[in-house]
């Protein structure tokens, strides 16, 4: 049996056969990525040629250090895939993503891309979305506003400011995320829906559609692909 890391190195490392000669694609954040980022950096030593969009901070700054040479959103029409990890996996791919507080930029690179690949271990793949805390990104002004209206009109129990290192939590693009404890959600999609009208609400972790394929590690060495 392997266990947690070996799944999630193993499953990285399958998920690179999916970057091809001379594509531009999206690149992940969090520690499946990570054993993605480290093969493909191998097989650029090897001659793989490809530009890769950085969804983080943390993906940008390893895969420089990785030699993977990167690109700009701005200069790309459409990148031909995006591999990232995700926090949930429900049937039909319905996914709760941002644990690592990436999923702003992590949905406008995955919105621009053609596909969206999501390397998981098998303890991401649940039933019904929501007992992984929902992250939602906020901007920090009057951001008890938010909490509010998502305890109040929303019905969610629970809704905690992250913190890191005894201090709030900043994303890359200067916001705060709210994890809020919503135990089951039913209908992804209204949820979504319903949090982008609260004024104060950037983005959501909920990946609602978006994702193509699902590439699953299992701790037996079984490696599924769901489309
Ligand atoms: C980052 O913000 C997240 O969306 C990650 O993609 C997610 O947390 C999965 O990361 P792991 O592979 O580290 O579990």
């Amino acid at each position: 049996m392997f266990s947690q890391e070996e799944i999630k190195k193993r499953t990285g490392a399958y998920a690179a056969d999916y970057v091809e000669q001379g594509m531009t694609i999206g690149l992940g954040t969090g520690s499946t990525v990570y054993w993605l980022l480290q093969e493909l950096g191998k097989r650029v030593q090897s001659g793989l040629h490809f530009r890769a969009v950085p969804t983080s901070r943390q993906t940008q700054t390893l895969a420089t250090e990785l030699g993977i040479p990167l690109a700009d959103l701005n200069n790309v029409d459409q990148l031909a895939l995006t591999l990232d990890g995700a926090d949930e996996i429900a049937p039909g791919l319905q996914l709760i993503k941002g644990g690592g507080g990436a999923l702003l930029q992590e949905k406008i690179v995955a919105a621009a891309s053609k596909q969206l690949i999501i390397i998981a271990d098998e303890n991401k793949v649940v039933n019904t979305l929501g007992k992984f805390p929902l992250p939602v990104e906020v901007i920090p002004f009057g951001w008890k506003q938010v909490q509010k209206k998502v305890m109040q009109q929303l019905g969610c129990q629970l809704v905690e400011l992250r913190e890191k290192n005894g201090g709030t939590f900043v994303s890359d693009h200067g916001h705060y995320i709210l994890d809020c404890h919503f135990g089951q959600i039913s209908d992804p999609a209204e949820l979504n829906e319903a949090l982008h009208l609260i004024p104060g609400v950037v983005e959501t972790g909920l990946f609602v559609s978006m994702a193509d394929i699902a590439v699953v590690g299992y701790a037996d060495g079984r490696i599924t692909t769901t489309t």
